[in-house]
């Protein structure tokens, strides 16, 4: 890791609707740097604290609104990390609609990726960041994939998964999270199949990387 004089890290931000694959352009390009100059961060782990809301409560949450989330703490830690200083992630638990009582300590790295769906809204939370990716993927096969993850891993049947879609994801969607595709530098059709795409941003990351001396 390089000296907290030289220079800061150097932020990427993906971004798009629920499984778009955001995920997966993250860990594609991840996996082409050596493990300890990469630092995944993922929106999620800063949903807000709803130790004191009942589960029912947590149900009727709309997951999807900016309000949602934690972001006053997502940018503290981010600086933070700008800063090559540690910092404290909450773990998300989808099965319970809370932040567990556990936290990861994140070791600062020279490269940021911050996926989640709304990263953009935030224009404080939007500067930031170096170079932002829109996963664009169709609606039809966003909510397939979300039906089939959401059943398998997040606990949810069936009619959860399309009532919470129609009610939510869908509205907020189209309100909150497609209006930031704006802010991209890159659109990313069909996120994790898409190599091209990857190379291009890899290649980019690592002249940025080299410019810096890094
Ligand atoms: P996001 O982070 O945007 O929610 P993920 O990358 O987690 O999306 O992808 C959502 C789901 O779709 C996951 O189950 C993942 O395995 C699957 N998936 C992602 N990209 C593809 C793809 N190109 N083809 C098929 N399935 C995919
Ligand atoms: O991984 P993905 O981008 O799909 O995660 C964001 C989605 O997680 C949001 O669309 C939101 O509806 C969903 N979510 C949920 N239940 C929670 C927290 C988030 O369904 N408790």
């Amino acid at each position: 890791m390089t000296d907290a004089t030289t220079a800061k890290p150097i932020v990427i931000g993906v971004t798009g609707g629920t499984a778009s694959g955001k995920t997966t352009v993250s860990h594609a390009i991840f996996d082409h740097f050596a493990d300890d100059s990469v630092l995944l961060l993922a929106q999620d782990a800063y949903y807000n604290d709803q130790s004191d809301m009942t589960i029912e409560q947590r149900r009727a949450v709309n997951y999807d609104h900016p309000l949602a989330f934690d972001t006053p703490r997502l940018i503290a830690d981010l600086k933070k990390l700008l800063h090559y200083q540690a910092v404290e992630v909450p773990v998300y638990d989808y099965k319970i609609l809370n932040r567990s009582d556990k936290v990861i300590v994140q070791q600062p790295r020279d490269v940021i990726i911050l996926e989640g769906i709304l990263i953009l809204d935030d224009p404080k939370l939007r500067d930031l960041m170096d170079i932002k990716v829109f996963v664009d993927t169709d609606d039809d096969v966003r909510v397939i994939r979300r039906i089939q993850r959401d059943i398998r891993e997040r606990g949810r049947t069936l009619d959860n998964v399309i009532d919470q879609y129609l009610t939510t994801v869908k509205p907020m969607y189209h309100q909150f999270v497609e209006p930031t595709k704006r802010y991209a530098d890159l659109i990313v059709p069909e996120g994790g199949q898409n190599q091209v795409a990857i190379d291009l941003l890899v290649t980019k990351v690592r002249a940025i990387l080299t410019a810096r001396g890094k």
